[in-house]
């Protein structure tokens, strides 16, 4: 029997087409509990009253069946999941979020704003559970189609700041026992030193790619942080 090869990056890179009118692909980075999520709605609500067509949206998520995929991973009742598994659940997760709700947005025109992209897998997995950079972007160009945002701001926050957050919050919904406030500690219950690799990991993408990532200090107030933020989007967005 004649064994099939399997198809290469650059075939599989047709399954997205460069997109026609292409709207602005704008990511929103950082550690858990870094603001990222305040951030990126204050932005949605400040284009949208400039008449701006936003279309705002989450990883691992933003589809009916990455929301499924997030489930397992962010459930703290997820035990022995591989690094390697996790890892292909955050593409399984984006690969559906690119086709399904990213390219379409940005096809007419939109402004995608999205909590998370590649750069988060970069810096968890192949930097805080240590499978590197290199099976990362690999797998970036095989299923993503090595889609790049036009911009990504990276929350940058103290380490424990942004723990210490994270974990009273994700504490506080997942006892609340209401059924939209999930349970999504197992990334919290993680080691200091697991985080510490994570930020290493933003740092390293934000000088290697200091065109696209634009670092912001998170450590002043919502409204400082976000006329900071306002500024980078317009120079980006010509408004
Ligand atoms: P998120 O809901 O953004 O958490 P938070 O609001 O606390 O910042 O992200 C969920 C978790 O998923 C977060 O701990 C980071 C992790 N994650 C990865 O490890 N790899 C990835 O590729 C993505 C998108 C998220």
């Amino acid at each position: 029997m004649r064994r099939r090869r399997a198809p290469s990056s650059q075939a599989l890179a047709c399954y997205y087409p460069d997109v026609p009118s292409r709207g602005k692909f704008i990511t929103f980075e950082g550690l858990d509990g870094s603001g990222k999520s305040t951030q990126l709605n204050k932005l949605a609500r400040s284009l949208r009253a400039r008449g701006v067509p936003v279309t705002v949206t989450r990883e691992p998520g933003g589809t009916t069946t990455g929301e499924k995929i997030r489930e397992v991973l962010l459930h703290s009742a997820t035990s022995g999941l591989s690094s390697l598994t996790e890892l292909a659940l955050m593409f399984a997760s984006r690969a559906q979020h690119i086709q399904e709700i990213i390219l379409p947005a940005l096809a007419e025109g939109r402004v995608v704003l999205c909590d998370r992209f590649t750069d988060s897998t970069e810096a968890y997995q192949g930097g805080g559970r240590k499978l590197g950079s290199k099976i990362v972007l690999e797998m970036h160009k095989i299923l993503c189609g090595n889609l790049q945002p036009d911009l990504t701001i990276l929350l940058d926050n103290e380490l424990g700041f942004s723990l210490d957050r994270a974990r009273r919050r994700n504490q506080k919904s997942s006892r609340s026992g209401k059924p939209n406030e999930k349970d999504e500690n197992r990334f919290e219950q993680e080691s200091r030193a697991f985080f510490g690799r994570v930020r290493h990991g933003y740092m390293t993408i934000a000088q290697r790619e200091s065109q696209r990532v634009q670092t912001v200090n998170a450590r002043g107030t919502p409204n400082q942080t976000h006329a900071a933020i306002m500024e980078l989007v317009k120079k980006k967005l010509k408004i």
